[in-house]
């Protein structure tokens, strides 16, 4: 998938020095679990590579068209874990902080929401992440994806009074994003 800045493709074994560089930025991580050794990356690539498989969408990696840099994830993830609104598909996003405040995860989320609400054919799509993470929040925001407050939760991977725990849920019915 392209649009005028990103390839947004599958993940491949040169992800891993990069991906792994990126997710050693405390910036990066400031509201995410932390730093990921290389296995963990690796395991992260073949989760989304066999996700794309199995649901035809997933994080893809986010390469700078004009240089083949990659800047990091933009996708779209099949979520069925215990979330009070799952099964869903959740638009996703992170980038190196070295290219933040270009409109690339904006960009990205653009063409992957057309992607899931054209090819996919999904009625909604919606968006997650910690209450604090306002760079996240304003990108569901200019995607016109609204709040809605009535599903606040904790995260169930978190223990409740975990500093992460507490999430925001944005939601985007097809019908929104067709009138954007
Ligand atoms: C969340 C994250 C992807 C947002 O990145 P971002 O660069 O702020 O988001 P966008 O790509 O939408 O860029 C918007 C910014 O670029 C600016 N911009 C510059 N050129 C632009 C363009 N052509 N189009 C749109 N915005 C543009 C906007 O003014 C805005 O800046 P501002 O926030 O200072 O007002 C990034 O902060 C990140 O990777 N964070 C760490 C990981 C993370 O928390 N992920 C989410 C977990 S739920």
């Amino acid at each position: 998938m392209a649009t005028d800045r990103l390839t947004l493709r599958l993940w491949c074994m040169e992800d891993v020095a990069p991906f792994v560089a990126l997710n050693a930025d405390p910036a990066v991580t400031e509201f995410l679990p932390g730093p990921l050794t290389p296995e963990q990356a690796l395991s992260f690539f073949a989760a989304q590579n066999a996700m794309y498989v199995q649901h035809g969408c997933c994080y893809f990696a986010a390469e700078l068209t004009s240089t083949g840099e990659l800047a990091g994830f933009v996708g779209l993830k099949y979520q069925d874990v215990s979330l009070p609104f799952a099964p869903c598909h959740e638009v996703g996003w992170r980038l190196a902080s070295r290219h933040w405040g270009k409109g690339l995860a904006t960009e990205g989320a653009r063409a992957v929401l057309r992607f899931g609400f054209g090819e996919l054919r999904l009625s909604e799509i919606v968006s997650f992440t910690v209450a604090d993470n306002l760079r996240s929040r304003r990108v569901m925001e200019r995607l016109g994806m609204v709040r809605d407050p009535g599903l606040d939760f904790a995260h169930p991977a978190l223990p409740a009074d975990h500093r992460l725990s507490r999430h925001v849920l944005y939601r985007l019915p097809k019908a929104a994003f067709g009138a954007a």
